[in-house]
């Protein structure tokens, strides 16, 4: 006989709902007061949405005599929401790890690229790689995301710079959406570095007048979903004026704007997304007070990437600078071939620790704000009655757990559930 609900996780030590009045996005403030019940349960439905989050008692006599598919008896252990990723690279071919090894040795960012490797080097491996290869990577670095409680994730384009290889890679992303179980918002980064033997200009021009229309086209002929626009905006890269051209183009199709900016030098990001309307700028170790006032105004959400400044010895963006003026702080992996990593309770732990956030705020960073980020944060983010039924189970009678203990995640994370399934 069919049961009446999917799931119901009961007895939990903590349920950490992050916030309870449908908040899309906090601020500092709401960031550090998260909501939380001692000793709660939680119910899924079978359309995969949060039926009831509340305390165990409460829920126990809501749902006396209802049966369910599952049942999970978390006692001693906390449930929060899925985590959400709001930067990554993910489709590519060929590691770097003999990259890291001259930067170690002393090479800059810069000048690994500039000398030919860097993007440039995924670009060569991943143009030359197959679709079913790409996305055998990708699934297997989305599973690994997952296992570290990620269950919404951002992925990119970016290493084709062309036509054919950015919609492979945008292809590719489209076909993991129907294989596993992660929510995918996909992102175009045609604009992600100037190819070989072209100029910025040359580039700017076959983005809007070959890339864009080609992608249009895809999109409504429904073999593509594509969400965001990004450009690397740098020094070097895309000055402001083609970022503004391209991030321009994007939006008029309807994708959110959502690109990098002021990473490794001052380049009026901030400043630049409020006048575009952007959802998000990634990276800002290099943004100006102006810039930071800008977005807080705007709503423009910051992705901090604490794994970019850690690996690559920069300065660590001013999180709490950016706080205190009002901005919505969110973070992401940033995972790619110089960012080798999958794990959102990593990137909280090195956000607390070098970019001096608390546990609470950097949890809310990971979840409702990264959300907003990805103008998802109707469905996700939160533990909220009508959200997708995504979260964790942890095995540890605090919360804070997640961030405290770095490393051995497969151990800790008990349980994630996406959309109401044990995955
Ligand atoms: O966000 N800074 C630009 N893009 C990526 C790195 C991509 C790469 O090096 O392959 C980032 O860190
Ligand atoms: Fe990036």
């Amino acid at each position: 006989m069919a049961k009446d609900f999917r799931l119901f996780v009961k007895n939990a030590k903590q349920i950490v709902l992050v916030c309870k009045n449908g908040e899309k996005f906090l601020t500092k403030d709401g960031m550090q007061s998260l909501a939380v019940i001692e000793n709660g349960s939680v119910v899924i439905g079978h359309d995969g949405l949060l039926k009831a989050v509340g305390s165990a008692d409460s829920i126990e006599s809501q749902f006396k005599g209802a049966s369910f598919e599952k049942v999970l008896d978390a006692s001693g252990m906390c449930v929060l929401p899925g985590l959400v990723d709001a930067h990554t690279h993910p489709v590519w071919a060929g590691d770097r790890v003999h990259e890291f090894a001259m930067k170690l040795a002393g090479a800059s960012y810069m000048e690994v690229h500039e000398a030919g490797g860097g993007i440039h080097f995924t670009v060569g491996h991943t143009r030359s790689a197959s679709p079913e290869k790409l996305l055998e990577a990708l699934q297997g670095r989305l599973g690994r995301m997952l296992r570290a409680g990620s269950t919404l994730v951002e992925c990119k384009s970016g290493y084709g710079l062309e036509l054919e290889t950015e919609l492979k890679m945008l292809s590719v992303i489209q076909a993991a959406r129907a294989t596993q179980p992660v929510t995918i918002s996909s992102t175009y980064c045609g604009a992600h570095a100037v190819p070989k033997g072209k100029t910025m200009e040359e580039a700017t021009e076959d983005i809007l007048s070959v890339q864009l229309p080609a992608l249009r086209e895809e999109v409504a002929k429904g073999n593509l979903q594509v969400d965001n626009i990004d450009v690397f905006c740098e020094k070097g890269v895309f000055d402001v004026d083609s970022t503004r051209r391209i991030l321009k183009a994007g939006k008029d199709m309807g994708l959110n704007i959502n690109f990098h900016g002021d990473e490794l030098h001052p380049m009026n990001s901030g400043q630049l997304g409020a006048e575009l309307g952007a959802l998000a700028i990634s990276h800002l170790e290099e943004v100006t007070d102006e810039g930071i006032r800008a977005m807080a105004t705007a709503k423009t959400a910051a992705v901090l990437l604490p794994t970019t400044a850690y690996i690559l010895r920069l300065r660590p963006p001013r999180a709490r600078d950016m706080l205190d003026a009002g901005v919505i702080v969110a973070l992401g992996s940033d995972f790619n071939p110089n960012a080798y990593c999958c794990s959102m309770p990593m990137v909280m732990h090195l956000a607390c620790v070098i970019m001096h956030m608390s546990m609470p705020e950097a949890l809310a960073a990971v979840t409702i704000n990264a959300a907003y980020s990805l103008n998802r944060s109707h469905t996700h983010g939160s533990l909220e009655p009508g959200k997708q039924g995504d979260l964790l189970i942890i095995n540890a009678p605090r919360w804070e757990h997640l961030i405290y203990q770095f490393g051995g995640h497969q151990e800790l994370i008990r349980f994630v559930i996406i959309k109401g399934s044990v995955v």
